[in-house]
């Protein structure tokens, strides 16, 4: 019985092991420069982010939240510290290796869309697949899918600028969800949209959550937030809590 017990708590041991850090980040700080003037938009954070994890970032405009998943994407450098994703140091990656990078392991979701005006919506999805160098027709296939998936099925052929905020929104998810990323980050992916475009988006981000994607989100929507598995109260460039759902 004993024995049983210590193999049981051998394996329990085995098992906490096993959850897997998809992001840290040490003493993370940021600063802009516009003049004689510096802005800390972060201030000094350390965080882990463990894989499959769904994490919201909520704070006040300004807090620096679109800061920071720049940082944790690597879509910008840190004026000090370090980020590391699955162990790999990426804060000093050189250009071209992050971009691969970033390909290979992120998709994002802008507060803005940047959806590229002069590509239709097929092919604004097509483009990150393009880029890791598929076949077109596999290019086109996955974006015919990826678009059936936001329901905008016959948006293909359509410009950014001949689709509403809600469709051009989708368009992006699509677009981010296009190399199938295992790292999902969005900013505020549910503001100013209408009623059914935003509680289509809800639904995505929870199929995303049962698909065991890592996704940092900031939003204040109370159904992403409900979805959480850890809080983290952003103000003024610091975390100033960190509250673990379950
Ligand atoms: N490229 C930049 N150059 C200079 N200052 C910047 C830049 N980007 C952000 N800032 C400043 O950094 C701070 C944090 O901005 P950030 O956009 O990260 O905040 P936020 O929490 O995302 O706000 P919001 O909720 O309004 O989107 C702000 O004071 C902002 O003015
Ligand atoms: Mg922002």
């Amino acid at each position: 019985m004993s024995i049983e017990n210590n193999i049981n708590n051998n394996q329990i041991s085995t098992k906490k092991k096993e959850l897997t850090i998809a992001i840290k980040v040490t003493n993370l700080t940021k600063d802009y420069e516009i003049g004689d003037f510096i802005v800390r938009a972060v201030d000094n954070i350390s965080l882990e982010i463990l894989e499959g994890e769904f994490v919201v970032i909520k704070g006040p405009s300004g807090a620096g939240k679109t800061t920071l998943l720049n940082l944790l994407g690597a879509l910008d450098k840190p004026t000090e510290g370090e980020v590391f994703s699955y162990g790999v140091k990426i804060s000093d990656m050189d250009h071209e290796s992050l971009a691969i990078f970033r390909l290979m392991n992120s998709g994002f979701i802008f507060q803005s869309y940047y959806l590229i005006s002069t590509l239709t919506a097929e092919e604004n999805v097509m483009f990150p697949i393009n880029l890791i160098g598929e076949k077109l027709e596999d290019q086109r296939r996955i974006a015919v899918e990826l678009l059936k998936k936001v329901n905008l099925p016959d948006r293909r052929e359509h410009f950014p600028f001949q689709l509403s905020s809600g469709e051009q929104q989708r368009v992006a998810i699509a677009r981010a969800l296009a190399n199938d990323p295992p790292l999902i980050l969005a900013d505020e992916p549910t503001a100013n949209l209408d009623k059914e475009t935003s509680s289509f988006i809800r639904n995505l981000f929870k199929e995303l959550k049962q698909n065991k994607k890592t996704i940092i989100i900031a939003t204040h929507d109370d159904f992403l937030i409900e979805l959480a598995d850890k809080i983290i109260s952003f103000e003024d460039g610091k975390i100033i809590n960190e509250t673990l759902i379950k």
